[in-house]
């Protein structure tokens, strides 16, 4: 019998797909590349937009207002179900700028101001091989980093793009854009002893005039109008031949805590009278009651305030799209939208639902990991608009497959890890397959084989959970699985205790717990009782897997002056840096060529 197992699973284990083949195939050459816009929605919960809302929950809750996305994403895209991302900020930003599982090179949250936050330098960024494609792309960021920010090689101009109008950190304050994360910040909450320092950066300084100069994404919106008139623009100028695509990528502030947001938005939620909190508790740990600039709210509307800025940003990706289409760009455009993470359960940080799926931001549960995510645009074929794709993709595949679109193959140019073998190669596949209908359908069949969902195989998303195809692993020997639970629709209430039972929520899987997620998303049965060989060869994987597990360790040379390093300094050199050499803004710390005006100035002292 036992043999019988083995031989079985012997059998099952050899149908898994070299993912390596070729990465182009599915790619017409004489059409020209698509503009993308990359949409990273920061902390937007599952069950936080319109085109997640089922018969259960009501299909016109009158909190939840996404026309713009549920229209893109529902008419006029194809939803991902299954988009996988890391469990919070950090990871996914790193994995899909890198084209490495974040398990592969980072899986922390570490500050900026930690040499190794984000990407080793000698990875190849994804708008580096956009910028290297024989039709070169214009590229340009705007919106949160959280890629580190060390050297100028860690920036996102470090990284391939033209131009960038960031902030650094996983959050600053969005009135004042002052940094409000890492030791070298103020903390409005906790402390106010330190000089204030900012956190916006334009390309390769301070972004100085802009910064309070408006509600943060507004800010962004105008340099994302910017962006798109000017390339516009110039391209009217050139022939056929010589016409530039753009890859403009969008990381919103929104819904990252704090939870702020301008009066005129927050007034349209005014219906919302089950959402004012007495205990004092909820969504204060880690937020503000900031409505602007120095106002500030009698009592905190956690609910209210997260929808009221997922409203805004929602009109912000319509005007988008409506600038993209004066200027007859949107036909050739191919926009991708996804969160970060699940939404953060947790009611004292943040008031965002993932409602049906199980858990939230930081756990492996489908309610931290599974994205809300779609493709849409003008580039997208019509036989796939309207349409949900049920099958797994990674975050870091983008990185494989945008620039597919555009004739790069990733995988081809692999050497940037030759010179540390520590650094695992690329994870990202081409998935435009998936995207466009071609693969052939999954006939080498989800519900057997390892590995074998083509042409994205497995996904490790931490030590503790391993996804293969329809089913997920989480295993814990260690420790109960925190965040265990369930929101509601309409998560969190004035009925909603500071540290609730749904969030405290533990379960055992210290023998594994195994959950088909295509059949069951909300995880609710534990099949592992029924799947005895199915578990044993998914742990033995994941064990294998955590042997080649690698977090950025990468460190270069501070920047700050020597006698700084001598002197009993308890804040980094980061820290330093703002004050003292960009003039109270967060900036690279390592590697910086020095103006000569102030090394005059620092020798002089
Ligand atoms: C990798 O990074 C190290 C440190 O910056 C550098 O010395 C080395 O040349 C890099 N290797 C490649 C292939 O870029
Ligand atoms: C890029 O240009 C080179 C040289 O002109 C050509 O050989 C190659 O086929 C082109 N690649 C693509 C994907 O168009
Ligand atoms: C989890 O369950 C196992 C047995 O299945 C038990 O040995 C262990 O003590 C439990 N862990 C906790 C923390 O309760």
């Amino acid at each position: 019998m036992v043999v019988g197992i083995l031989l079985l699973l012997l059998i099952f284990c050899t149908c898994s797909v070299d993912a390596t083949v070729d990465e182009q195939q599915n790619v017409d050459s004489r059409k020209p590349p698509p503009h993308i816009l990359f949409v990273l929605i920061d902390d937007l919960g599952w069950g936080d937009v319109g085109f997640h809302q089922t018969s259960e929950t009501g299909h016109d809750r009158p909190e939840v207002k996404t026309p713009v996305m549920d229209r893109l994403a529902q008419e006029e895209g194809l939803q991902l179900h299954r988009h996988y991302v890391h469990c919070s900020c950090t990871g996914t930003r790193t994995s899909l700028q890198s084209g490495r599982f974040p398990v592969h090179v980072q899986t922390t949250l570490k500050n900026p101001e930690v040499p190794s936050s984000g990407m080793p330098r000698n990875l190849t960024g994804l708008a580096e091989h956009l910028k290297s494609a024989n039709t070169s792309y214009a590229t340009h960021y705007v919106g949160k980093w959280d890629v580190g920010m060390a050297t100028p090689k860690h920036t996102p101009k470090g990284r391939g793009y033209d131009t960038s109008l960031n902030y650094f950190e996983h959050k600053n304050d969005y009135f004042t854009q002052e940094c409000i994360q890492s030791v070298c910040c103020n903390d409005h909450i906790h402390r106010q002893d330190k000089p204030t320092i900012y956190d916006l950066w334009d390309t390769d300084k301070p972004a100085r005039a802009l910064q309070g100069s408006d509600y943060e994404e507004f800010i962004f919106q105008r340099r994302m109008f910017d962006i798109i008139d000017s390339h516009a623009e110039q391209q009217e100028s050139k022939d056929d031949t010589q016409q530039q695509p753009l890859f403009l990528f969008y990381a919103p502030h929104v819904a990252h805590c704090p939870l702020s947001v301008p009066q005129s938005y927050l007034d349209q939620f005014d219906f919302m009278d089950d959402d004012a909190y007495d205990d004092g508790d909820a969504c204060k740990f880690k937020t503000y009651t900031i409505v602007g600039p120095g106002k500030k709210q009698p009592k905190h509307s956690c609910r209210k305030q997260y929808h009221a800025m997922v409203k805004l940003m929602d009109d912000i990706l319509g005007s988008l799209v409506e600038r993209l289409k004066r200027h007859g760009m949107w036909e050739n455009t191919l926009m991708v939208v996804t969160s970060d993470n699940g939404g953060p359960i947790d009611p004292q940080e943040s008031a965002a639902t993932n409602y049906p799926l199980r858990g939230g931001k930081y756990s492996d549960w489908e309610g931290g990991v599974r994205a809300t995510a779609f493709v849409s645009g003008g580039y997208l074929p019509m036989h796939q608009r309207g349409k949900i794709l049920e099958k797994p993709i990674h975050i870091c595949d983008w990185y494989a497959t945008l620039p597919a679109l555009a004739g790069v193959n990733v995988r081809k140019n692999d050497e940037d890890v030759a010179a540390d073998k520590k650094i695992p190669p690329v994870d990202a596949v081409n998935v435009w397959p998936l995207i466009v209908g071609e693969d052939g359908g999954d006939s080498m069949n989800g519900e057997v084989c390892l590995q074998s969902v083509p042409p994205r195989k497995e996904i490790p998303l931490s030590k503790h959970a391993l996804i293969d195809g329809h089913y997920k692993l989480i295993w814990n020997e260690e420790e109960m699985v925190a965040m265990a639970g369930w929101t509601y629709p309409d998560y969190p209430t004035s009925h909603t205790k500071g540290k609730d039972e749904i969030y405290g929520q533990m379960l055992n899987c210290s023998t594994g717990c195994l959950f088909n997620v295509h059949t069951d998303p909300g995880e609710h049965k534990d099949v592992s009782k029924s799947h005895p060989v199915r578990v044993q060869a998914m742990k033995k994987r994941l064990e294998e897997l955590r042997k080649g597990f690698y977090d950025n360790d990468d460190r270069g040379i501070d920047s700050c002056p020597e006698e700084y390093a001598d002197e009993d300094n308890k804040l980094p050199c980061a820290c330093w840096m703002a004050t003292n050499y960009y003039g109270g803004f967060l900036g690279p710390y390592q590697e910086v060529d020095l103006l000569p005006e102030f090394l005059d100035r620092v020798q002089a002292k």
